[in-house]
């Protein structure tokens, strides 16, 4: 696999970077991951607003931020990505210096780095029967807008949830449910609202759920932006998740407990569809790429 790092495209194993780097210090960076289809970046002007709000928000100070579709792009032809889905990993660091909390002074040259690797698609199954979440504390800091590197307490998450023999864990915030350990968390209340957790500093705002939200007001799905307590999370008529490579995907289960009638719901199936016609919509695919191409 040919990688991309500060400039040069180059095989994974010759791609050095410093240890002096502050993402390796202190998780000082950003990061975002996108679907590539043919060769080229969906949703690239959602991903570069968001990673601009983690630079501001960091103080980050990456020259060219609307580069990077280019970079991503350039990184896809020279893995021969260019036909059928691709995942795209792009991270932003504050650059190498000596360790010091502060900033470096003067600034550092970011560091940039960037991955693309085919499209694993769901197993029909995950699809067909939904996933298994489990529930756990939101124990990560306050500025979950920001996409940060700083990603240990979703990594212990994600590894309960392994263990626990679920697909996803689900943040618990002063007993309410306001996300996944790398999703975003809706719920179809028993009268037919959508409810899921109003974009804030607690949560990532998704590129998916934005979209799911618009796609929700356009098919006249009643739509609540609020809070949803665990007890209405697990009295919900259907859960489902979104993220990039999640796409919209049901949960049929919560803490071992069947939500609803423990299959994934008209409405999840319906946004689903309608999200994945928007996905062609915006970029039909040519030709999917054959296994192991
Ligand atoms: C914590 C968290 N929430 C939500 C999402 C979904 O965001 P998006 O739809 O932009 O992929 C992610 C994606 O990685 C995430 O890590």
């Amino acid at each position: 696999m040919l990688v991309y790092l500060d400039g040069a495209v180059l095989p994974l194993a010759e791609a050095r970077i410093s240890p002096e780097d502050r993402a390796f210090l202190f998780a000082d960076g950003l990061y975002e991951a996108l679907l590539a289809r043919d060769g080229r970046l969906l949703f690239w002007r959602e991903h570069e607003a968001r990673l601009r709000h983690g630079l501001d928000a960091l103080r980050l100070p990456l020259t060219d931020p609307a580069g990077l579709e280019g970079v991503a792009e350039r990184l896809l032809a020279a893995n021969g990505l260019v036909a059928g889905e691709a995942v795209v990993y792009l991270q932003v660091s504050r650059g190498a210096a000596p360790r010091a909390h502060a900033f470096p002074e003067p600034a550092v040259p970011p560091t940039v780095y960037a991955t693309v690797k085919p499209r694993e698609p769901h197993p029909a199954d995950r699809v067909a029967k939904g996933v298994p979440a489990i529930t756990v504390p939101d124990d990560r800091w306050a500025r979950c807008d920001v996409k940060s590197t700083a990603l240990l307490a979703n990594v212990m998450a994600q590894q309960a949830a392994k263990e626990a023999g679920a697909h996803e864990a689900l943040f618990v915030r002063d007993g309410v449910a306001i996300e996944g350990s790398h999703s975003n968390l809706f719920a179809v209340r028993r009268d037919g609202r959508l409810v899921t957790y109003p974009a804030c500093n607690y949560i990532l705002e998704g590129v998916t759920r934005n979209e799911v939200l618009r796609l929700a007001g356009a098919l006249g799905v009643p739509v609540e932006l609020a809070a949803l307590p665990v007890a209405e999370l697990r009295a919900a008529a259907e859960v489902f998740v979104t993220g990039t490579t999640t796409e919209v995907l049901p949960v049929t289960t919560v803490d071992g407990r069947p939500v609803g009638d423990g299959l994934p719901g008209p409405v999840t199936r319906r946004l689903r569809e309608a999200y994945l016609a928007r996905l062609d919509e915006l970029w039909p695919l040519r030709a999917p790429l054959a296994p192991g191409a």
